[in-house]
């Protein structure tokens, strides 16, 4: 029965996978891309997600349940989201992740279900991630360096997760990407070495500007300019441009004479705002516009209370409206008062 959130011209659309007025925000962008936050734990601490003066975790009953996630994304999933990413925390953590993996990728109209991990737990599950469904993984990995990756991670375990990376490659996902987050001063001297194994490896490697997030230390002076990067980066190999899709985050090149790829996360310097397509679910089930939004909409609220699909289509589309051309400049986003990153997953 349509319902006036939901009429019926627009069950239609939503059903033949076009955009739907839900998930188009103000400036008519097209939100096809959800972040699912399935933990706000991990068994790391990055100095440059977790603040050094810890959090505190939420409770088992504030974070949603597979039920509540499979029900949301449904949701989202009907409305024309195509591709969902498992963040965290660390999403590894999460108990029989592969139960939800199985669960969403069977939702009908999702073309791609991926996950962001920081590689610890990859060694033994990553055959059991790709069996479930899971068509691609983002490993993080900052340092090549032992003691560098303990100073970086507050914790051992390099070790582990290269053992997790060459799982990963083994284990016959669509995608396999490096996520290095380049930190001045720290790490920003192993640019060309991660380049070289872009070059060895099929992965691409992907280095990050760093961003500020509550309590997380940054300041420009640890930022790395992508133009700079990019200079680091060309000093060890040759860069070949890559065609750039319209919701793409990063700049993405081929290696000269290799089998991988490059990118770079510019977010700071040249920011993708205008092609963003992007939504997070967090945790504790509220739905963030944007990586840096502050206002956040409740959907765990309502879903416990009773609600009805039109109700809580009405918060997301509220949620979606809202959303701002693009974030502020680096130094006015260190003032904001948004969540840890940690909480938010990327
Ligand atoms: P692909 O789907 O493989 O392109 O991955 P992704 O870049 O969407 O996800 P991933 O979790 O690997 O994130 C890589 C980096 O991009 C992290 O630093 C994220 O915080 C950052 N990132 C992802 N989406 C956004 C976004 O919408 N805005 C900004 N500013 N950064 C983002
Ligand atoms: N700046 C940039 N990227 C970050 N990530 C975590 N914190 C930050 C930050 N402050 C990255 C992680 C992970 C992805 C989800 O986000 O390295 O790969
Ligand atoms: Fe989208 Fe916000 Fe990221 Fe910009 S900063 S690309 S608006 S999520």
């Amino acid at each position: 029965m349509p319902s006036p959130d939901r009429p019926a011209a627009t069950t239609a659309r939503a059903a033949a996978g076009a955009p739907g007025p839900v998930l188009t925000d103000g400036f008519g962008r097209f939100h096809d891309y959800l972040r699912i936050s399935v933990t706000d734990r991990c068994n790391l601490r990055c100095l440059y997600c977790m603040p050094a003066d810890g959090l505190v975790w939420k409770e088992r009953a504030e974070i949603l349940t597979f039920e509540e996630i499979e029900r949301i994304a449904g949701l989202l999933v009907r409305q024309g989201v195509r591709k969902i990413r498992l963040t965290g925390g660390e999403p590894t953590m999460r108990r029989d992740l592969e139960v939800l993996i199985a669960r969403l990728r069977a939702l009908p109209g999702l073309q791609s279900l991926v996950m962001t991990t920081n590689g610890l737990r990859l060694a033994d599950r990553a055959a059991r991630y790709r069996a479930a469904g899971l068509d691609g993984l983002n490993v993080s990995l900052d340092t090549l360096r032992p003691d560098r990756f303990e100073q970086m991670t507050r914790r051992t375990g390099l070790e582990r997760v290269r053992h997790g990376l060459e799982a990963a490659l083994a284990a016959g996902f669509a995608t396999v990407k490096l996520n290095v987050v380049v930190m001045r001063g720290l790490n920003d001297d192993e640019l060309p070495d991660f380049a070289r194994l872009a070059r060895t490896s099929p992965l691409e490697v992907r280095f990050i500007e760093f961003m500020p997030f509550d309590r997380n230390e940054w300041s420009t002076d640890r930022l790395v300019p992508y133009a700079e990067m990019r200079r680091r980066v060309e000093s060890a190999v040759t860069l070949q441009p890559l065609a750039a899709g319209p919701n793409a985050v990063a700049r993405e090149f081929a290696v000269a004479g290799g089998a991988g790829r490059i990118g770079f996360v510019t977010s700071m310097t040249e920011d993708f705002c205008a092609g963003c397509n992007r939504l997070r679910l967090t945790a504790d089930g509220r739905l963030k516009n944007c990586l840096f939004s502050v206002g956040e909409a409740d959907l765990r609220g309502p879903l416990r209370a009773g609600a009805d699909e039109a109700e809580l289509l009405a918060v997301i589309r509220g949620c979606v409206r809202e959303k701002w051309a693009g974030h502020p400049p680096p130094a006015e986003l260190a003032a904001l008062h948004n969540r840890a990153m940690i909480q938010i997953g990327g």
